[in-house]
């Protein structure tokens, strides 16, 4: 599998930053009909991209001096960024139709606690992957689910940084696993996918109501999720035995691999 040296993803990271993709000009028109069904979920994604990352920046300073990967925290630190610019504008947005941002959400306070804890990449590694696949149907979903010019460019700028930040998390996951033998491999891809599901699950049902007005049942949404997993932590993907490595950035790649 081809992956990307953290110095590539810093400088992927740097350029994606000043790319503008909203029109802060254009007037919210979001309907009373299409708030009642979006704006709870809204309003905990918002808080949940809105994370200090100093969790996963710990982990993440930690592997990088046990692999000698002096770049990596770097990368993770402007990928943190990118995700709170995710949380700033959708609370710009949610300020601008007059709703508030929470400061608490049980789905963001049950993450959170395992964040806390959590000091392990590969363990972050695939919780940010099953997030952050939910989070491209989610976004679609809500994308889908009105007819708001500004709210729709608001996800799909959101949508094109997700898709990096899979390949990125991705990467990371190969790398990771390709250091195991094979009886931690065999342990290990049973666990991702075992996680990756039931938080698919967990996910559904925190939000069934926002996905289903973006026109996703619940079998379509868990086929999705399930060809998600397949491309991140499938058996040809993990198993896959050619690796090579660019740090070469150039940005025409990295929107093919978008
Ligand atoms: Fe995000
Ligand atoms: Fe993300």
């Amino acid at each position: 599998m081809q992956t990307h040296s953290s110095l590539y993803w810093k400088k992927y990271f740097t350029r994606n930053a000043s790319v503008k993709r909203i029109d802060w000009q254009l007037e919210p028109q979001l309907t009373k009909f299409e708030k009642g069904k979006i704006i709870k979920s809204l309003q905990a994604w918002q808080l949940g991209e809105t994370s200090e990352g100093e969790h996963l920046l710990q982990a993440a300073k930690k592997y990088a001096l046990k692999t000698n990967d002096n770049e990596y925290p770097e990368a993770v630190k402007l990928f943190i960024k990118e995700e709170q610019k995710h949380g700033n504008n959708l609370g710009k947005y949610l300020d601008l139709i007059d709703e508030p941002r929470i400061t608490k959400d049980w789905g963001d306070t049950m993450f959170r606690k395992i964040r806390y804890y959590n000091t392990n990449m590969e363990l972050w590694t695939i919780a940010v992957i099953t997030v952050e696949s939910a989070a491209q149907i989610f976004y679609q979903a809500l994308k889908d689910a009105s007819n708001c010019t500004l709210l729709k460019q608001i996800c799909t700028d959101i949508l094109i940084d997700e898709a990096a930040h899979i390949t990125f998390q991705k990467e990371r996951l190969y790398i990771i696993f390709s250091g195991k033998n094979s009886i931690s491999k065999f342990i290990a891809y049973h666990a991702y996918t075992c996680f990756f599901i039931c938080t698919s699950l967990v996910i559904w049902f925190a939000h069934q109501k926002l996905f289903k007005a973006g026109r996703l049942n619940f079998f379509k949404y868990f086929q999705k999720m399930m060809r998600k997993l397949n491309k991140v932590a499938g058996t040809a993907i993990l198993y896959h035995t050619e690796n090579k490595t660019s740090s070469v950035y150039d940005s025409s790649e990295i929107v093919q691999s978008i």
